[in-house]
Order: C-alpha cells, then structure tokens, then sequence
C-alpha cells in the first residue's frame, strides 16, 4: 500500500488562536497522543483521560488566557498550555482541581504499577512548585500532534505564549522535559531556553524574561 502522507498544514489554513471550552477533549486527546516521551501514549493507558488532568485540565481549568492552540478548521493539533506563577497555580490546583479529582480516583495500592497507577498517584501528590525554579515563575507545556510538527508551529505557539507572559509580566519561564525526549531538549535549546536543572529523569529549561526588554524572537536573536 502506498503510505499517505500527512498533510502540507502550511499550505492550509491552520493557525494559532486562544482555547476555548469546545477545544478540551482535543487537548485531551493530544496529551495522550504526546504523552510518551513525545510519542503516542495510548496503548499505555486504560484510562485515555487520567494524562490530561495532570498536564491538561489544570491549566484549561485554572489558566485559560494562557491557553492556546493550533487549529486547521475545528482539528486542533497542537497547544500550548501552562501559568504565570507556578507557586499560586499549586495552591489553585491543590483546592479546585486535584482536591475534587482525588475522590474519582483513590490512591492506587504500592503494589501496582503501569501509567493509570503512576498519573492516579500524580493526581494524590498534587502540583509543587519547584523552589529551585522560584526564579522562573512561569511554566508551560507544549504538545504538537505529527502532522504540526517540525514546521515551526512549536516556535509560533511558543512566541504567542511568552508574548502573554511578558503582557503579564512574569520575571521567568521554565518547562520541564527528559533525556528521552531529546527533539524537546533541542527545541527548547534553540529557542533560547537554558538548562538550569537535571535529574536521571528530567531536566529544567528556563528563560528569564525582563520586563524593560520585551521578549525577542528566538530565531532572530540565535
Ligand atoms: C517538541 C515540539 C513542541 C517542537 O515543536 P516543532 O513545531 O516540532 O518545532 P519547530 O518546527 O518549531 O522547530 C524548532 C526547533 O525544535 C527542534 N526540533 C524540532 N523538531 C525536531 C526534530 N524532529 N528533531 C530534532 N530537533 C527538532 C529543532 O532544534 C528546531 O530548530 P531548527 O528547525 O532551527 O533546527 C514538537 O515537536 C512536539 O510537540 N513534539 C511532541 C511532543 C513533545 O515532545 N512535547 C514537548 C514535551 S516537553
């Protein structure tokens, strides 16, 4: 069979705009699609839904003029979601989003493991800021689906998302990535994020963003 290929979304009407309500599932849908070091996750989860209230819901629920998402008609292939102040956001998701959460999903007994376990266990431990990020206050995550990718539509969802924080004044941006995802690291990197932490499993990319200076463009500035 000839293979098809994915669509030229260049050539089409795709574009960036800021989330809506109709968009969740969608959003839903792309952080399982993502959720494997980059790769599709589905086959990992029984539930599709548990990823996205630990990546998704909460910024969709709590922050959602810093949502945004790539779109070609009603198809949304890629966002980026994320808050202003992760410290506040913590506090937030602890009272209206994980609080309520915990009681459709119980911990998971020690014994059992797999995803659903890991992201249940997620959903009990909470969000907490990282003190050692406190200098980048912000953070994000930014998913695009295989057929958005590598055409410079993470570059525009970033730019668009940094644009918001500058108007809202936030010092600093982190986001958070592994060694098994090595095309985030180099995204990040070439966007002019540093690495300012490391652990075996992930490693902190930080941006400081000033105020007085209003955010450059990455590829203008490398
Ligand atoms: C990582 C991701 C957001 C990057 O967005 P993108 O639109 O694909 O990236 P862009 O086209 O804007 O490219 C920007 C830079 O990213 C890096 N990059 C993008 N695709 C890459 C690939 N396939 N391999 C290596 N580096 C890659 C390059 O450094 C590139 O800069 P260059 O084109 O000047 O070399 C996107 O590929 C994605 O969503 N991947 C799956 C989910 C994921 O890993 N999310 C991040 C979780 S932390």
């Amino acid at each position: 069979m000839t293979p098809v290929a994915p669509p030229n979304i260049e050539a089409t009407e795709a574009a960036i705009r800021p989330y809506r309500p109709a968009d969740r599932d969608a959003v839903y849908a792309i952080c399982l699609g993502t959720g494997d070091a980059g790769g599709d996750a589905a086959a990992l989860y029984r539930d599709p839904e548990l990823i996205g209230h630990v990546y998704g819901g909460p910024y969709l629920e709590l922050e959602p003029d810093l949502c945004f998402v790539l779109a070609e008609g009603d198809r949304v292939l890629g966002y980026v979601l994320g808050t202003r102040d992760s410290l506040r956001f913590g506090q937030a998701c602890e009272r209206d989003w994980f609080g309520p959460l915990r009681a459709r999903y119980p911990m998971p007994e020690a014994a059992e493991t797999g995803r659903d376990a890991r992201m249940m266990r997620l959903i009990h431990a909470g969000y907490r800021a990282d003190p050692e990020l406190a200098a980048w206050p912000a953070h994000l995550h930014i998913d695009l689906l295989p057929a958005a990718q590598c055409r410079g539509w993470g570059t525009r969802l970033l730019q668009r998302f940094l644009g918001r924080l500058d108007e809202l004044g936030a010092a600093g941006v982190h986001a958070l990535t592994g060694p098994a995802n090595p095309r985030a690291m180099a995204f990040y990197g070439r966007c002019g994020f540093a690495p300012v932490k490391a652990t075996p499993a992930t490693i902190a990319y930080a941006m400081s963003l000033r105020r007085d200076q209003p955010w450059q463009n990455p590829q203008q500035s490398g």
